[in-house]
């Protein structure tokens, strides 16, 4: 086996152990962690839209930061075990409808947009991709309907096609853009994260 290989193995080994140890649900986690420490992201009493929230680590790690006066959303095609005080919608984001909101209306519009949503990787680079950028454009709808004015996103996107095309599609939203790959995410995988800052309106 490669070197390279090899240390992937050992770094996953290591967050997939911790995020047992500290009673996470997945090693993705840690992405989160990293990304709010360096970007400050989650705060007391914030609403949070949680895309792609299966297994639920992601939720975990909003919800301990927004605190008891916070709200989590999360939204999965696979349905998720519950996690105490947070709030699912168990559906693909294909059919996700400002209706499904409805019953969230006293929470709405969030204060943050994270999608940690990726296909189901085929291994051919143009396929992955192409499914990649069909998600973030859902992504891009949620954001637009439903993250208030001066709100943050963070969006897992490929290096490459699909960074360029989402890097694109924030410059028009948001004030401030960074991308940022964590050191929990594998360095031989292609995900890195863009995060958004402060949502302008339309025509600001
Ligand atoms: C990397 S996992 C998310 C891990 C999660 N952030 C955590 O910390 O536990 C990606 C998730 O995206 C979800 N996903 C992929 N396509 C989706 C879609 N069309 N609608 C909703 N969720 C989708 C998958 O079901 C999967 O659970």
């Amino acid at each position: 086996m490669p070197n390279s290989q090899k240390s992937n193995y050992k770094d996953g080994d290591s967050y997939t152990r911790k995020s047992r140890e500290e009673g996470y649900r997945s090693r993705a986690s840690f992405k989160l962690k990293e990304i709010n420490s360096k970007e400050s992201l989650l705060n007391k009493g914030m609403s949070v839209l949680d895309l792609g929230s299966f297994p639920g680590g992601w939720t975990q790690v909003s919800k301990e930061c927004v605190g008891n006066r916070g709200k989590v959303v999360g939204v999965d095609i696979k349905e998720i075990v519950k996690i105490n005080e947070c709030l699912f919608i168990h559906k693909s984001i294909d059919k996700l409808t400002k209706e499904d909101f409805n019953k969230f209306e006293p929470i709405l519009p969030f204060d943050l947009v994270l999608s940690d949503m990726a296909p189901n990787i085929s291994g051919i680079r143009e396929r992955d991709n192409a499914q990649m950028i069909y998600l973030i454009d859902k992504t891009l709808f949620a954001i637009d309907a439903f993250l208030k004015v001066g709100g943050s996103a963070v969006i897992k996107v490929f290096q490459g096609e699909s960074l360029d095309y989402t890097r694109e599609a924030l410059i028009d939203r948001f004030k401030k853009i960074k991308v940022f790959k964590p050191k929990s995410s594998r360095s031989n995988s292609r995900e890195t994260y863009i995060i958004g800052k402060k949502l302008v309106k339309e025509n600001e």
